[in-house]
């Protein structure tokens, strides 16, 4: 199951997918976290000492890398290279363990749109295309934020995306925008999680908003998965009901899967 994680900037990308990485890898999934903002902070997410999380080199800045496997040469880039690279083995090489979850870093997908064939670029979109193969893995792909990395086919070959919301017209407004682009993106199942609310009626005015979207889930607006940034504990180990929201959510995804033959058998 390969799930990109998208929306606004502060909305809580990074935090659902630190905690669905988690979830996962506790029911015992083989599970790969990409970290695919160049503002990488996935890994302190998922528990990583922030410090260690720094010294961390991302996928398109290790050249020797990218040149062994692609063949292009330094100082070379226009000219020829291997458009299928071996991308394998790249999570065992390269991927950091943080509790059962295998962390990528990315690093920056440069712009330019499905016309940008950089080694770079060929490197990341083989590696998304070849991860999960086997039934019982999931990658979760923690996104940029805003749309304009969507165009440059960042999450081709995901089974599903999911944007995350808060209540709020403008992240809703994004979901709209990223909603009428799936299909050229081709995003077969798109999902919104709305994250931070805080009312009964905020949830009601969120939900009319979202009368045409798949609403995944509903988390809470929490002082201690605020906190948890902070003090660097586990947003789920810091509240319950999060973390009771987070499993629906996992439960949901796994019962998608099944039902278009994708996935493991639940647990
Ligand atoms: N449900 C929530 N309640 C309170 N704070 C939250 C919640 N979800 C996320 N946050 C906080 O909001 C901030 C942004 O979350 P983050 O996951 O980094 O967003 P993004 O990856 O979308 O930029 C973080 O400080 C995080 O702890
Ligand atoms: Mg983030």
């Amino acid at each position: 199951m390969k799930i990109a994680i998208s929306g606004k900037g502060g909305v809580g990308k990074t935090t659902l997918s630190a905690c669905l990485a988690r979830y996962f890898a506790k029911k015992g999934k083989k599970v790969i976290a990409v970290d695919a903002d160049p503002d990488a902070n996935l890994g302190t997410a998922l528990g990583l000492d922030y410090l260690k999380a720094a010294e961390i080199v991302p996928l398109t800045d290790m050249k020797e890398l990218i040149e062994e496997r692609t063949g292009a040469k330094k100082g070379s880039y226009g000219g020829y290279f291997k458009l299928n690279p071996k991308v394998s083995d790249i999570p065992s090489k390269i991927g950091i363990d943080i509790d059962g979850v295998k962390l990528l870093v990315a690093g920056t997908i440069k712009a330019g749109g499905s016309g940008c064939y950089c080694p770079e670029n060929v490197i990341l979109k083989s590696l998304f295309r070849h991860l999960v193969i086997n039934q019982d893995e999931v990658v979760i792909l923690d996104m940029e934020a805003g749309i304009e990395h969507l165009g440059r086919g960042t999450c081709e070959n995901m089974d599903m995306l999911i944007i995350v919301i808060e209540p709020g017209l403008r992240s809703i407004q994004t979901a709209h925008t990223v909603k009428k682009m799936a299909t050229d993106l081709g995003i077969k199942t798109l999902y919104v999680v709305v994250n931070k609310i805080k009312t009964g009626g905020e949830e009601k005015l969120v939900r009319e908003k979202l009368a045409d979207f798949n609403v995944l889930g509903i988390m809470p607006y929490s002082e201690s998965v605020r906190m948890s940034d902070l003090k660097q504990i586990q947003p789920c180990e810091a509240d319950k009901i999060f973390a009771q929201k987070i499993e629906e959510i996992a439960l949901k995804l796994q019962r998608s899967m099944i039902k278009s033959n994708k996935i493991f058998e639940q647990t």
